[in-house]
C-alpha cells in the first residue's frame, strides 16, 4: 500500500469495557514492582508522590501497568481501567490503534532509522506533505522535532530568526515542556524553573493568562506594555491552559494577541500541542476559530504513541532558517521514519474517522453531563472544557488527589491539573464509548459524596 493511503481506516472498535478491579490498586504485583522501580528511577518520581500522599491524606502509590486496548488499560495484577487520561493526552485513537501497529510492522520491515535532515526518507515526505496541509498562513513549512517541548525550542528559535529579536512573552499557568528552551516560558510552577533560573536568561515576560472576561483587558494591557518596554520577538500561548488547569480563555483573548503582536511586527506562537489534533474539538484550535496565529506546534498524540512533534509556520516565516552560515534544528532520532509513518497513519484516521468532530460532539455532551450529575455534590466547584478536553475543578488540590486517588480505586484512571492540583483533568481517548464518560461522572459524584 502507497504511504500516502495509509492506513485502512476502518478499525474495530474494542477497549471499551467498564472497570474490573480484581485486586484493589495498588495490588501486590503493582506495590512489588513499585518498590524495584524506587530502587532505578530518579528520585524526582518518587518524591512527588510522598508530598501528594501528605498532602492529601491518602495513600499515592502507584500502579505499573502492563497493557492496553481502546479505552482500557490493564496492570500487572489484572486490574481493568477506564484511561480518562490516555498517555497525557497522546493517545488519541486508542490503545493498541490496529492502524497504528499496522503501520509500525509495515514501517519496521521498510526503514527503521533513516538519514533525518541530510537524506530524507519517503516516510518523512509523506509525513511533511500531509502536515503543511494544517497550516498556519501562506505556503506552510515544518520542522519536524522529537517531543512537545522540543517542537516549542524549535518554534522559539524560529521567532528569533525571523524576527531577529530574544523577547518572549508567555504566560502564567502555561506550560510548554521542560527542556530549558520551554522551561524559560513555563509558568505553571515557579519550583520547575527556580534551580535552573540562572540558565534560564531574563528573555521571558510573564502576563497573567485570563480566566473572565473580566481578566482580558489586563492581561492584554500587560503584553502590550511587554511590547513597550522589551525587545518581544514572539508571544507563545496554550489556545486553551492545559496543565494549568483546563482553562478556556474569554472570546478575543487570543485575536488580540495576534493584533498586538502583529502591530509590533511579532510572531504569535499557537502551542496546540495539547489542543491540536482533535482533542478540543479541531485539528487546529487556533485556525479552526479563525485566529491568524503565526507558528503552530503540534505534538502528543501526533505519533499514534511514539514520540514525533511538529512546528509549522509559512513559508515566509521558515525562511529565516536559510542563511549563509549553517544554523539548524535537528537531532539523531528528528523525523525517524518509523515515526512519521505512525504520525501519517495517525493524521489519517483522525481524518477519514472525523474524530476531531467526534470529539467536539462526545466532549460536548460529556461537559453536560458531568456538570449535571456532579451539580451539588460536596467540593465540586465547575466543569469546564473544550472537546475531549475536559476540567473538572474541585473545592482544593488536596480534596482533587483524594478524589483521583478514590477513582483509582474504582478504575478510572484520571490526573490532576491546575495551579494548585485542584482541577481533575480528563483527556480520553477520542474514541472512548459515551457511556464510560457517563460512568466516570457518576463514580466521581459517588466519590464526592462519600
Ligand atoms: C501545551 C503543552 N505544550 C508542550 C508540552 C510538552 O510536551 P512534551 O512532554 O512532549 O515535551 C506539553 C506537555 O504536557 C503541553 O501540554
Amino acid at each position: 500500500v502507497p504511504l500516502s493511503e495509509w492506513p485502512p481506516h476502518a478499525e474495530p472498535e474494542t477497549g471499551q469495557e467498564l472497570p474490573a478491579i480484581v485486586a484493589p490498586p495498588p495490588g501486590p504485583r503493582s506495590r512489588a514492582a513499585a518498590a524495584r522501580l524506587a530502587e532505578v528511577e530518579c528520585p524526582a518520581f518518587g518524591h512527588r508522590r510522598e508530598r501528594r500522599a501528605v498532602a492529601s491524606g491518602a495513600e499515592q502509590d502507584p500502579i505499573v501497568l502492563s497493557h492496553g486496548r481502546g479505552a482500557n488499560l490493564y496492570d500487572v495484577d489484572g486490574n481493568r481501567y477506564v484511561d480518562l487520561v490516555a498517555g497525557f493526552g497522546s493517545v488519541l485513537l486508542g490503545h493498541g490503534a490496529p492502524s497504528v501497529a499496522h503501520a509500525l510492522e509495515a514501517q519496521g520491515a521498510r526503514l527503521l532509522q533513516g538519514l533525518g535532515d541530510v537524506y530524507a526518507s519517503d516516510a518523512k515526505l509523506a509525513l511533511l506533505e500531509r502536515l503543511v496541509s494544517l497550516g498556519p498562513g501562506e505556503h506552510p513549512m515544518a520542522l519536524l522535532a522529537q517531543n512537545g517541548g522540543d517542537a516549542v525550542s524549535a518554534a522559539i528559535k524560529t521567532a528569533v530568526l525571523a524576527t531577529g529579536r530574544a523577547g518572549l512573552v508567555a504566560f502564567e499557568g502555561a506550560y510548554h515542556g521542560l527542556g530549558h528552551g520551554p522551561l524559560a516560558a513555563c509558568g505553571l510552577r515557579a519550583s520547575y524553573r527556580a534551580p535552573f533560573a540562572a540558565q534560564l536568561g531574563e528573555h521571558v515576560t510573564f502576563a497573567p493568562y485570563p480566566r473572565s472576561d473580566a481578566e482580558l483587558a489586563a492581561s492584554l494591557a500587560l503584553v502590550q506594555k511587554a511590547f513597550e518596554t522589551r525587545s518581544i520577538g514572539a508571544i507563545l500561548v496554550e489556545p486553551i491552559l492545559g496543565r494549568g488547569g483546563v482553562v478556556v480563555p474569554p472570546a478575543g483573548f487570543l485575536q488580540g494577541l495576534c493584533d498586538l503582536a502583529h502591530a509590533h511586527g511579532a510572531l504569535v506562537i499557537a502551542d496546540e500541542i495539547w489542543t491540536g489534533l482533535g482533542r478540543s474539538g479541531a485539528l487546529v484550535r487556533t485556525l479552526a476559530d479563525g485566529v491568524p496565529v503565526d507558528v503552530v506546534c503540534l505534538g502528543k498524540g501526533l505519533g499514534g504513541g511514539l514520540s514525533i512533534s511538529a512546528c509549522l509556520a509559512p513559508e515566509a516565516v521558515m525562511r529565516a532558517w536559510a542563511r549563509d552560515e549553517e544554523v539548524v534544528h535537528t537531532s539523531t532520532h528528528a523525523g525517524s521514519p518509523l515515526a512519521c509513518a505512525a504520525a501519517l497513519t495517525t493524521l489519517h484516521a483522525v481524518h477519514f474517522r472525523k474524530l476531531d468532530e467526534r470529539a467536539a460532539a462526545v466532549g460536548a455532551r460529556a461537559l453536560g453531563t458531568f456538570s449535571e450529575v456532579l451539580r451539588g455534590a460536596p467540593g465540586f466547584v465547575a466543569a469546564r472544557g473544550a472537546g475531549l478536553m475536559l476540567g473538572i475543578e474541585l473545592a482544593s488540590g488536596a480534596l482533587a488527589l483524594a478524589a483521583s486517588r478514590a477513582l483509582l480505586g474504582r478504575g478510572f484512571l484520571v490526573l490532576g491539573g491546575g495551579l494548585g492540583g485542584e482541577v481533575l483533568t480528563l483527556t480520553p481517548p477520542l474514541t472512548i464509548a459515551e457511556e464510560l464518560l457517563e460512568s466516570a461522572a457518576h463514580a466521581l459524584r459517588e466519590v464526592l459524596s462519600a
